[in-house]
């Protein structure tokens, strides 16, 4: 099985020590950096956007794992793409049909960026399966998009072990992130399952020892 990868969510971070926040995860051996975009529509909180991620994109040598809990994904994506997106993932919740996931998944390639396509714990795993081909990710919410330090939902695991067998049945390329109350335990089960990515934000940030807690996720 290959090396699981470690997404730290900067939602968690000390914003008044940003970047040595993102130095402590970069040095601590984290491969993605998630970046949680929330605009007070789709999710009930705001964040922060492309200024933010313009400023520190090039300030690590993390993959900038962008997630955009935003409406209207089609408008915004090329901007938070010149901003220092690496991949950049949308809800299928936030657009009103397949033909329009297509439509933002291949703008997203256009624009030399990968595309993930994220999915909140009450959608069925099977509304991805058209696109898994399109696809560079999936990434499944086990907490209900807008907050970190959420507990997570155990029926994702099942939808993340779907989702691994039709990608395996398909022969499709695109990985599997998870995304919410990832923690030492729910990262050894959510591996079981079949995810490539973990995210994690208040398991990792605030604490002192984040080398030995990305360890425990591998
Ligand atoms: C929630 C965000 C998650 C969250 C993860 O809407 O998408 O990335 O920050 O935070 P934890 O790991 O604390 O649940
Ligand atoms: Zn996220």
């Amino acid at each position: 099985m290959n090396k699981v990868l470690v997404a730290p969510s900067i939602l968690s971070a000390d914003f008044n020590h940003l970047l040595d926040d993102i130095k402590k995860v970069e040095e601590a051996g984290a491969e993605w950096l998630h970046f949680d975009v929330m605009d007070g529509h789709f999710v009930p909180n705001i964040s922060f956007g492309q200024p933010v991620l313009k400023c520190i994109a090039k300030s690590h040598n993390l993959v900038n794992d962008v997630h955009i809990m935003i409406s209207d994904p089609f408008k915004y994506a090329p901007e938070f793409i010149k901003a220092g997106a690496n991949i950049l993932t949308f809800h299928y919740e936030a657009v009103n049909s397949d033909q329009e996931v297509f439509q933002v998944i291949d703008l997203i390639h256009d624009y030399g960026c990968k595309a993930g396509l994220s999915i909140k714990p009450n959608t069925p795993v099977e509304k991805v399966f058209p696109f898994i081909h399109s696809l560079d990710l999936v990434l499944i919410m086990s907490v209900e998009p807008g907050f970190g330090g959420q507990k997570f939902i155990q029926e994702s695991f099942t939808k993340v072990f779907r989702l691994k067998e039709k990608i395996k049945q398909e022969n499709a390329k695109c990985l599997i992130e998870i995304d919410g109350g990832i923690n030492d335990e729910t990262a050894k089960i959510a591996k079981m399952a079949g995810v490539d990515v973990l995210v994690a934000g208040s398991y990792l940030f605030g604490h002192d020892d984040i080398k030995e807690r990305i360890e425990k996720l591998r």
